[in-house]
């Protein structure tokens, strides 16, 4: 598809291009903002560290950027400033409109630039440079990310403690928000994609459980795949919060959604103490994830107990922690179907003991929210452009695309879209 027609059936592929942001996800991100008010604008100082995983090419963290280190307006706040003007706009119709409608504006170019703003973006691929913005070229389902990280958030913390021992880290000054829009390459096997993709996003929540502080975000894309549902109730153990945001650049035909958590709740073996203990021991697996090795040393999975009986009424139910050599280990588990309990309350899981908080009938499905203001663009429509229509180079090329080679190949024989020097000749 050549750039003008991309231009025509994907108004945010044109829009990014028009409004200067590297890539049409940043308004994903501002779409999110707008119904989560994730940037928190009239209590700017409750988010100033900012974590962004799967960065490249970096059109979130230009919105980072721009929203927390030049204090410039989108997301909610600008929605707000929008309905602010309209509102005084019509009540100023009659009489002072002008004087009215002149504050709007004035509030809507008063840039208010944060204090003490930090934001660490991580990706596989290298990315062009962001003032005020630390860029990491770090894979986030290797451990070995994980001190990187730290450093690049308190680098005086770690380096004076790392000495001593770096199991002891604590997070002096915990990040308030971690944004992952982490995908792999496709494959176009479902099953594959959606598994990678879960990975990925099991990656991104280890390193926010090691960073952020009581009551921080967390958004993730997420495939909204079979089992979906089971990470959904997983995110809901550690966050009081969990919704699923569709935004409206955000093609419908797309698996693709985001996973707004809010209200991080610690888990208790974290014991307050974040770092690189608790990085190495992620609470949900992912690739990043050590296996579950029981106090033998033996690696141990937990069974369902075929003899357990379910006692109606109590809803309670038996499981065996088997350990390869090591003797049988019994926990009573509760199930948590709402219906099965009418006294039960949606309560942190984080509470409750191991086994029941990974139990597959743990399952719960979280609001779905539709974002993006509905006169904004429909991503999946195609737009009449205008005849003298321009249409403009991506605002960032990737700097080292792994087709790289490939396009020097074809260029080699020709050039680019099979358009080659020897004609049909040398497509033959
Ligand atoms: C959809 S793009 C992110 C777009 C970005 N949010 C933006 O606004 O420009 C997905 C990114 O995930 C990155 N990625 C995939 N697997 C990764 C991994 N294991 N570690 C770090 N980054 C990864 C890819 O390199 C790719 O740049």
């Amino acid at each position: 598809m050549g750039k003008s027609s991309k231009d025509k059936r994907d108004a945010y592929y044109r829009l990014a291009k028009e409004q200067n942001w590297r890539a049409r996800s940043a308004f994903k991100l501002i779409q999110i903002d707008e119904q989560f008010d994730l940037f928190e604008h009239e209590n700017p100082e409750k988010v100033t560290r900012v974590v962004d995983l799967c960065a490249a090419p970096g059109s979130w963290s230009q919105v980072l950027s721009r929203v927390l280190i030049k204090g410039e307006s989108f997301g909610r706040r600008a929605w707000v400033e929008k309905k602010a003007r309209e509102e005084a706009a019509l009540a100023g119709a009659n009489s002072d409109a002008t004087d009215n409608g002149a504050d709007g504006d004035a509030d809507m170019k008063e840039l208010k630039p944060r204090k003490n703003v930090k934001i660490v973006s991580i990706d596989l691929q290298p990315m062009a440079p962001l003032e005020g913005i630390t860029t990491l070229k770090a894979d986030i389902t290797h451990p070995s990310t994980i001190p990187l990280l730290l450093r690049a958030l308190d680098p005086e913390a770690y380096d004076s403690t790392t000495s001593s021992s770096p199991s002891t880290i604590r997070q002096p000054h915990p990040v308030d928000l971690v944004i992952s829009d982490g995908a792999p390459d496709v494959t176009g096997l479902h099953d594959l994609d959606i598994y990678i993709q879960s990975q990925l996003l099991y990656a991104a929540l280890n390193l926010a459980l090691g960073v952020l502080r009581p009551g921080g975000k967390f958004v993730a894309k997420i495939f909204r795949g079979r089992d979906v549902d089971l990470i959904y109730a997983q995110l809901r153990t550690v966050f009081e919060k969990v919704s699923v945001a569709k935004p409206r650049s955000s093609r419908a035909s797309s698996l693709e959604a985001f996973v707004v958590c809010e209200g991080f709740i610690p888990p208790a073996i974290h014991d307050g103490s974040m770092g690189i203990d608790a990085l190495k021991n992620p609470l949900f697996g992912g690739a990043a994830a050590a296996h579950n090795v029981s106090t033998d040393g033996n690696v141990s999975i937990e069974v369902m107990d075929v003899d357990s009986e379910v006692k109606p009424g109590a809803n309670l139910t038996t499981t065996k922690t088997v350990s390869s050599t090591g003797p049988h280990k019994e926990n009573q588990t509760r199930m948590l179907h709402a219906e099965s309990d009418s006294s039960s309350k949606l309560e942190p899981l984080s509470q409750k003991p191991v086994t029941e908080r990974f139990a597959v009938e743990n399952r719960w499905i979280p609001p779905f929210i539709a974002c993006g203001d509905l006169s904004s663009w429909d991503s999946d429509a195609s737009y009449a452009l205008p005849p003298d229509h321009v249409s403009l180079d991506p605002v960032q090329p990737p700097t080292a695309p792994p087709y790289r080679r490939a396009l020097e190949l074809r260029k080699e024989k020709g050039g680019a879209y099979g358009k080659t020097k020897l004609g049909a000749l040398g497509r033959a």
